[in-house]
């Protein structure tokens, strides 16, 4: 930069080092901008916040932009020169809605601008301007009657990807006409239906006037087609399948709706009834007829339609005609003669659901289903696969009808939910507060509860997600509808796909231009060269090839290694003509061949997390909407790091670190966390013990806060459930178990609940082991030892006993042998010893 500052001489060397300087930084920014490899105009166009600059005398810089960063571009594109369209909105209708100022007293008028509110749109609100006057809903009377959704038609121009809001509003006007088309089946068993209609005629007339006093009423019937095995052919039969009965008919329209509501008493009472011979009945052929026959049946363009089809049996539906030997479809037309019947009965299968779905869509029709018990389910079944259908049950004699279309119609009128016809290339979302002003925007196309008058606001986000390929469709209609309203709003879109000066007939476009060497097209400052040339001005041919270029052009200023095309190219005619790569999903692009679009960071092998998640351009990954990181493999929003059901709660429960969307648990000296949310510890001290005294005490009345006062004033958090036998959920209960001073056991689980409070389910009973008699034990034992003490006495005794007796015996025995011997024992001395005193003889 000092250089160029300083050699201000020669105007040919500022040039040169100018153009150098712009080719690095240009080479500086390719990476965060994704603006600079976009050669063409529509493709830069077509780019969000970039711009084309189309000036002649531009130079060879990257003409695609971003105006935001404009102040780092050396050569600066000439203010007149700059094509950067913008979103425009403008307002070709707009008549304010009915009875929008008397209830709100000028509720809006203002339409939301762009998100960013850089767009330009028009602003002109002439006639929303007089929303706020009486005068003004008098005038869009005037005009067309009746007012539910304002605006009806807008006009937008939306460049590709960039999100842009308009608001909508609706509301329910008062007296909004109905038009009611009874469609009754008069098989034989609905004959007692029939007569009680035939008196609650007047009853619901009287019923909706309450609610409209725009109310007409209409009356149609069927049976089923006159072919077997739908109803007998026998001829008796034909003319009179049973005693009441008269002949046998597919559809028949008795009464165009009306406002003489005797005529429809009348009607219904005149009506006779058939009989068939299969269960299902021919509904299908009566809902198309009586849906898409508009004149016949009298539905007027303004007004809420019900059709309301009252059965006690199933229906038929598309293929079962074959069983008749129909083989004709349906076509979806109205064919009826001028006595009212349904002529192609007998030739034409019955419709399908989705041929039904699509007319009653078509004709902002809404379908009631009367039905009995016995067949409400598949009615429920059916009900959900048409747009803005219903279904009620009907007592057994039709005798509750008026209350199920006046609860019916309620629910519908008070419901209003947005619908939208726009092809996947647009997306269309609707934000609405409902009817709380306060609240948040939610993301719903869906209100109910809505009483007339009420103005509903709608947000609705438009985006381009991509620009269609065919040209033809840069241009689209959509529709937004409430469903059974014949009101909506119509958006006549334009995409923003290509520059006009790529189209003949502008100024800076021009072929075989000179600035082209005649061999290319000019397109907005740069040019399409013809076959077989090429170069920034088509300034080579093939034949020149050959000629000897000069290489210099094709290495990267100030690339240290001087390779050519950064190797990855050949250099032709000044020019890098980039390999290209087997892979069709590979590329090598940029002046020196120094991008590609398949060396970016990988994740799980996938390039910058496969295409989905973001898009590899010149070895960075340009992530989409919801995801981060280099390589795209990390979710921006931490939503996914919230335990559900939980309210309020922390980011992984407080204890880890949201992630790429997922949760790093923490470890704390407690102990290590974990769970999809951290929300698990098996090693942490648990709560158990912080609530054991209180559940002990409150439970049990046992523990250290026995004493109730002690109880009352230490556990107020909770008061445990008692319940018979204590069973965790795993995940989000946890169970605890203690023993207490008395040796009971008792257990208890602890969760918290939706609103993170806490919740504790005790045991009823502690488990206390039986008590002991210790008294008894001790006098046992010693009666034990004195009794064994005893047995072993008399043993002892015994033995002893034994003992003597048998030594007696044998003496005894010893004894008795002895009397054999009475000899003397030799060696026996008398125990008596003589002893002769010497002394004393002599003198005796
Ligand atoms: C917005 O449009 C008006 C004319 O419709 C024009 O004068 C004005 O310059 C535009 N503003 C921008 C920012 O393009
Ligand atoms: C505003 O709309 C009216 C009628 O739709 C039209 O005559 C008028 O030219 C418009 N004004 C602008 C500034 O677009
Ligand atoms: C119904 O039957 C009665 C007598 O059977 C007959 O008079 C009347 O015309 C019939 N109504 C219709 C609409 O066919
Ligand atoms: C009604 O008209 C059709 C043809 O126009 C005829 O076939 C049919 O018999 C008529 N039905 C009655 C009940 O008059
Ligand atoms: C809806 O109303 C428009 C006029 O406001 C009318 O042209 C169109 O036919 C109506 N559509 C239906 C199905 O009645
Ligand atoms: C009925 O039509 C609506 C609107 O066109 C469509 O969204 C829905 O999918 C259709 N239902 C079925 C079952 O085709
Ligand atoms: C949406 O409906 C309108 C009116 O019926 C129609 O003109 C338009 O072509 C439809 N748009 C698409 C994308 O089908
Ligand atoms: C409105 O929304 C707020 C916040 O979402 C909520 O607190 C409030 O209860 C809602 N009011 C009604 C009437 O629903
Ligand atoms: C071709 O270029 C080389 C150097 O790049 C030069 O020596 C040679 O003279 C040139 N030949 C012609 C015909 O210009
Ligand atoms: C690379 O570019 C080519 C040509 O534009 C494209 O077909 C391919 O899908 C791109 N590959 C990736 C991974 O974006
Ligand atoms: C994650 O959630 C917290 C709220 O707990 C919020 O403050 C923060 O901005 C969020 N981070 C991201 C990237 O969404
Ligand atoms: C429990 O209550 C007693 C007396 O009421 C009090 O002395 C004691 O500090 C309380 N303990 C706790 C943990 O609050």
């Amino acid at each position: 930069m000092e250089q160029i500052k300083g050699t201000s001489t020669s105007c040919l060397l500022v040039l040169l080092i100018s153009s150098l300087a712009t080719a690095q930084v240009a080479q500086r920014y390719t990476s965060l901008n994704p603006c600079t490899s976009k050669g063409k105009c529509h493709e830069c166009i077509q780019t969000p916040s970039c711009a084309w600059c189309y000036d002649p005398d531009f130079g060879d810089s990257a003409r695609c932009f971003q105006p935001s960063q404009a102040y780092q571009q050396e050569t600066r594109c000439r203010e007149e020169y700059v094509l950067n369209p913008d979103n425009v909105l403008s307002v070709l209708a707009a008549r304010a809605l009915s009875k929008a100022g008397r209830v709100t007293g000028g509720g809006g008028g203002q339409l939301v601008g762009g998100a960013e509110g850089s767009y330009n749109h028009s602003e002109n609100w002439s006639e929303s301007g007089s929303l706020s006057g009486s005068a003004g809903g008098g005038a869009a009377g005037a005009a067309g009657g009746i007012v539910q959704v304002s605006p009806q038609r807008l006009n937008l121009k939306l460049r590709a990807r960039q999100s842009y809001s308009i608001s909508m509003k609706y509301t329910q006007a008062e007296d909004y006409p109905v038009d009611l088309y009874y469609l009754m089946d008069l098989s034989k068993s609905m004959n007692d239906d029939k007569e009680k209609l035939s008196t609650l005629g007047d009853k619901l007339a009287a019923t909706m006037k309450k609610l409209t006093s725009n109310f007409r009423l209409g009356f149609g019937s069927f049976v089923d087609k006159v072919v077997m095995p739908y109803v007998s052919t026998l001829e008796e039969k034909l003319n009179r399948p049973c005693d009441i009965c008269v002949a046998p008919y597919g559809f028949r329209h008795h009464m165009t709706l009306d406002k003489n509501t005797h005529m429809f008493s009348q009607m219904v009472k005149d009506a006779n009834v058939s009989g068939n011979l299969d269960a299902p009945e021919g509904g299908f052929d009566a809902i198309m007829q009586a849906v898409v026959c508009r004149n016949q049946i009298g539905w007027r363009e303004q007004a809420r339609r019900l059709l309301v089809f009252s059965t006690d049996a199933s229906f038929h539906y598309a293929g079962d005609g074959k069983l008749g030997g129909i083989v004709k479809p349906n076509d979806g037309l109205c064919h009826l003669a001028s006595n009212g019947t349904y002529t192609e009965s007998s030739t034409q299968d019955y419709p399908s659901i989705e041929q039904i779905n699509l007319s009653v869509k078509k004709n902002s029709i809404n379908v009631i289903f009367a039905v009995t018990q016995s067949t409400l389910e598949i009615y429920e079944q059916l009900a959900k696969t048409i747009e803005g259908a219903s279904v009620g049950k009907l007592e057994g004699d039709s005798s509750n009808i008026v209350t199920l279309i006046k609860e019916q119609y309620e629910q519908i009128s008070s419901t209003v939910e947005m619908k939208h016809n726009a092809s996947s290339a647009v997306s269309i979302k609707f934000f609405t507060r409902c009817l709380n002003s306060t609240g948040s925007l939610v993301n719903t196309n869906k209100c109910g509860k809505i009483k007339v008058g009420d103005i509903i606001n709608f947000k609705i986000d438009i985006e381009v997600l991509k620009c269609p390929k065919n040209r033809a469709d840069y241009k689209q209609t959509i529709q937004i509808y409430p469903i059974g309203i014949n009101e909506s709003l119509v958006i006549d879109l334009e995409m923003l796909c290509e520059c006009n000066c790529e189209k003949p007939g502008d100024k800076f476009y021009m072929e075989s231009a000179p600035a082209c060497s005649h061999h290319g097209t000019y397109k907005c400052g740069v040019c399409d060269c013809y076959a077989g040339a090429f170069g920034r001005h088509c300034e080579c041919t093939s034949d020149e090839i050959s000629r000897n270029v000069t290489t210099m052009d094709c290495v990267p200023p100030g690339s240290p290694s001087g390779l050519e095309c950064s190797g990855k190219g050949q250099c032709v005619c000044g020019r890098c003509d980039c390999e290209t790569r087997a892979n069709d999903n590979e590329r090598i692009y940029g002046r020196y061949c120094e991008c590609d679009n398949f060396s970016c960071e990988r994740h799980d092998g996938k390039l910058c997390s496969g295409a989905d998640h973001g898009t590899c351009d010149c070895g960075v990954c340009h992530c989409k909407d919801e995801w981060t990181g280099s390589n795209c493999g990390c979710r921006k929003s931490n939503a996914t790091c919230f335990a559900p059901g939980v309210i309020d709660g922390a980011v992984c429960s407080g204890h880890g670190k949201c992630e790429c969307g997922a949760c790093k648990c923490e470890t704390t000296e407690e102990g290590r966390y974990s769970g999809k949310f951290c929300e698990k510890c098996p090693t942490c001290s648990d709560k158990c013990i912080e609530y054991r005294d209180c559940v002990q005490c409150q439970q049990y009345k046992t523990g250290p806060w026995k004493k109730p006062e002690d109880c009352r004033a230490n556990c107020t958090k909770f008061v445990p459930i008692p319940v018979e036998e204590v069973t965790a959920n795993e995940e989000t209960e946890v169970l605890c178990a203690y023993y207490d001073e008395d040796e009971c056991r008792f257990t208890y689980v602890y969760y918290f609940d939706n609103e993170n409070k806490i919740q504790i389910r005790a045991q009823q009973e502690r488990e206390c082991p039986d008590k002991v008699y210790v008294p008894g034990i001790v006098l046992g034992v010693i009666a034990a030892i004195v009794l064994i003490g005893m047995a072993i006495l008399l043993l002892w005794k015994l033995l002893t006993t034994i003992h003597d007796r048998r030594e007696f015996a044998r003496f005894e025995k010893e004894k008795m042998m002895a009397k054999w011997d009475t000899g003397e024992n030799p060696i026996y001395k008398q125990a008596t010893s003589t002893f002769k005193n010497p002394t004393y003889a002599g003198k005796g």
